[in-house]
């Protein structure tokens, strides 16, 4: 099998094809109808956490929820093709989760935020419900 890469957005466009021979022909064929879902940036810093480990939680990769940083299912209407990130830490810990929504470890921050791109986005102000 070969997987086609479109080098507009990496991140998001993978097909796999199971005839090497096809990968060739719809690399050159590949266009996008619709871009793919961004998250708004409900906070331009990390949220403190402290999280029990063993147990589930549903980090927001939207921005919608209004129960950040965890997810309270506003994806489904409001940032379809974006799911919550689901995670289960092994031990107790307090932790700072990204509220920015644009690190690259998450759903941990990593000091993303910082950077101008965020402090110059505007803020989202959460929908009423
Ligand atoms: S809050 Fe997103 S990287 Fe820090």
């Amino acid at each position: 099998m070969n997987t086609v890469v479109s080098k507009l957005e990496p991140k998001w466009i993978s097909f796999t094809f199971r005839h090497p021979w096809l990968a060739a022909t719809a690399a050159s064929k590949v266009k996008l109808s619709t871009r793919p879902p961004e998250p708004v940036i409900p906070a331009k810093k990390p949220f403190k956490a402290e999280l029990v480990g063993g147990k589930h939680y549903s980090w927001c990769t939207c921005g919608h929820s209004r129960k950040q940083p965890f997810c309270d299912g506003s994806h489904k209407t409001r940032a379809q093709g974006l799911s919550p990130l689901r995670f289960v830490p092994e031990k107790d810990a307090t932790v700072w989760l990204c509220g920015c929504k644009h690190t690259s470890n998450p759903p941990y921050c990593d000091g993303t935020h910082k950077q101008d791109f965020i402090a110059s986005a505007p803020l989202h102000e959460p929908a009423e419900s």
